[in-house]
């Protein structure tokens, strides 16, 4: 079993908060009762436009250990010159963002390829931005194939990486977006996290494989988040819609305080 001390919970807002007023509310709300979350470690993605709005918020530019850090939702693999569109891992870090999502299934969907992944895992650590590296089948089968496939994804992104600073987060694509009766059942979970550990360890050796968070994510919330922490054996979450309300999210977070 891994030694993580906190559990890390990831908002992933994807486009669900669009305004600056409503991303200032949460951030504000959220930084105020973080105090009652000493168990916690929260990152918040929101959509690139909103966050300056939610660093502002946070108050943490310059700020060392803060419990509560920015995420961003993707990253350009490339760090400068003629690149139209794009916002790089230099350009995330001076925005005051400590890590980003990378390899999401829904920017897999739109065309992200493990090159494209590994590079982006590449950049954002040159720049000390904490990869959380999605991995995840889309759909299960008897034979375990499903298994190959997040060993392809983990072996695709991390090889050849020289101590990676990376976060994974499990996140089986049917179960995304889904109600909380529809998310991973538990003792599938533990499976997959061991599975995940011990893939780990083939590419980059046991220690840091033992080190590494991973978290699941597909439709948590506080109905399901005790029995997945409890029973499930991850080390946190990245949490979708759920994360987008912040009733829900500090819902959430009190749940996860006692597992
Ligand atoms: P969900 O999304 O919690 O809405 O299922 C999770 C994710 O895609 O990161």
């Amino acid at each position: 079993m891994a030694c993580v001390k906190k559990h890390i919970i990831v908002a992933n807002w994807k486009m669900y908060v669009e305004k600056p007023d409503t991303a200032k509310h949460f951030a504000s709300v959220l930084r105020r009762r973080m105090r009652s979350f000493k168990n916690a470690d929260v990152l918040v993605a929101p959509p690139f436009l909103l966050i300056p709005t939610v660093a502002a918020a946070f108050k943490m530019k310059g700020k060392k250990n803060a419990t509560v850090r920015l995420a961003a939702q993707t990253v350009s693999a490339k760090t400068d010159g003629k690149h139209t569109g794009e916002i790089s891992a230099p350009m995330l870090k001076n925005a005051g963002v400590s890590a980003v999502i990378i390899g999401h299934s829904e920017r897999r969907e739109a065309g992200e390829g493990e090159v494209d992944i590994h590079a982006q895992v590449e950049s954002a650590n040159a720049s000390g931005l904490v990869a959380i590296l999605c991995v995840g089948e889309r759909e299960r089968d008897p034979s375990g194939s499903h298994f190959n496939i997040i060993a392809e994804q983990l072996s695709s992104a991390l090889k050849n990486s020289k101590m990676p600073k990376f976060i994974i987060a499990y996140e089986p694509v049917w179960a995304i977006g889904k109600s909380a009766e529809q998310a991973m059942k538990p003792a599938e979970l533990q499976e997959t996290v061991i599975f995940i550990r011990k893939t780990l360890a083939d590419i980059l050796g046991r220690a840091p494989a033992l080190k590494t968070p991973v978290l699941y994510g597909g439709s948590v919330d506080a109905t399901n988040a005790r029995e997945l922490l409890r029973d499930g054996g991850a080390s946190g979450f990245l949490v979708g819609r759920a994360s987008a309300d912040i009733d829900s999210f500090i819902e959430l977070l009190n749940v996860c305080q006692k597992p």
